[in-house]
């Protein structure tokens, strides 16, 4: 083994339960296996993993991503790639919804395999101050469930599709009527189990689910927002400040976020580039695998001409 090899990379957690940057790693490089290791390590135990003063561009960004996985089209309604590089999603202040932010989400679970991992890079545009995105770790919610209530969550189904709970996508924007003409909706556990380490997580979040199957709609109601407060409890999150360089790679198997909304009392531009890694298909604590409703899977670009975008 060479002594680049097994240089130990310098992970420092950013919370209790979520979050940790990586340092002593240059990302314009390519990775040796052994750094791609501690990496995915260090993404299994943090949830979500952040890098600093990693000034790569969109080819070294793509490098990075397929050192972890397959990369997917870079979204199934709204890409605005740049050009050449139809993997890569460009997050720009303009493109945004304005003032009210994104609802905490969970990246593209309308779909029956939902990304992996997903990988975020600032561009040269980020505001000074503002801006900032949190993280929630899904696996500690689930855990600090009271017994009872994990054992009902185990045994429970949700539907999820883009515009979530609140329907947001239930009106004639432009948007609603590229979501309503192919629709993506899926059945996934509310408890899903992760393959390499067995953890159990609480696989809802605003941004996509709808309703709990077999219970009345008040129900689900009730149940939703019990759910959705405990993921969002500010002890499972981290806060990351994004600054030009900066990349975040999340478990999107295992985590929500929720992109700002006070940078837009600003005025100023922030862009950033999201890359979404193909996803296995969610299974239950029961062992059953989510249903695909509406829709084909996300596959990976060029390689499953089944993807949806
Ligand atoms: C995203 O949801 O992937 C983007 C989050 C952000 O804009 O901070």
């Amino acid at each position: 083994m060479s002594t680049l090899a097994s240089t130990r990379l310098d992970i420092r957690p950013l919370s209790v339960f979520t979050g940790a940057e990586i340092h002593g790693v240059d990302l314009t490089r390519p990775l040796s296996g052994d750094e791609i290791d501690q990496i995915k390590a260090a993404l299994l135990r943090w949830k979500v993993v952040f890098f600093r003063n990693q000034h790569i561009d969109h080819a070294q960004h793509l490098a990075f991503a397929q050192a972890f996985g397959r990369p997917t089209s870079a979204h199934p309604y709204d890409a605005n790639p740049p050009e050449g590089y139809p993997q890569i999603r460009t997050i720009s202040s303009t493109s945004k919804t304005g003032r009210r932010g994104e609802r905490w989400h969970t990246d593209v679970t309308g779909v029956v395999n939902p990304p992996a991992g997903s990988i975020l890079r600032a561009g040269h545009q980020v505001p000074a101050y503002g801006g900032d995105t949190v993280f929630t770790n899904l696996v500690a919610a689930y855990e600090h469930l009271s017994p009872a209530l994990r054992a009902l969550a185990d045994t429970l189904w949700a539907r999820h599709q883009f515009g979530g709970y609140n329907g947001d996508f239930d009106n004639q924007s432009v948007y609603a009527q590229r979501v309503q003409a192919s629709p993506l909706v899926s059945e996934h556990p509310v408890v899903r189990v992760l393959p390499e380490t067995g953890e159990r997580a609480l696989f809802v979040n605003p941004g996509f689910t709808r309703r709990i199957k077999d219970v009345n709609e008040e129900e689900s109601r009730h149940l939703l927002n019990l759910f959705f407060d405990e993921i969002t409890r500010p002890e499972y999150t981290a806060r990351f400040r994004w600054e030009p360089g900066s990349i975040a790679f999340w478990d999107n198997r295992a985590t929500a976020h929720q992109g700002p909304a006070d940078f837009a009392y600003l005025d100023v531009e922030r862009v950033l580039y999201r890359i979404t890694l193909e996803g296995d298909v969610p299974v239950g604590v029961d062992g059953r695998h989510s249903n695909a409703v509406l829709g084909k899977p996300f596959g990976a670009l060029g390689v499953d001409t089944g993807a949806v975008a």
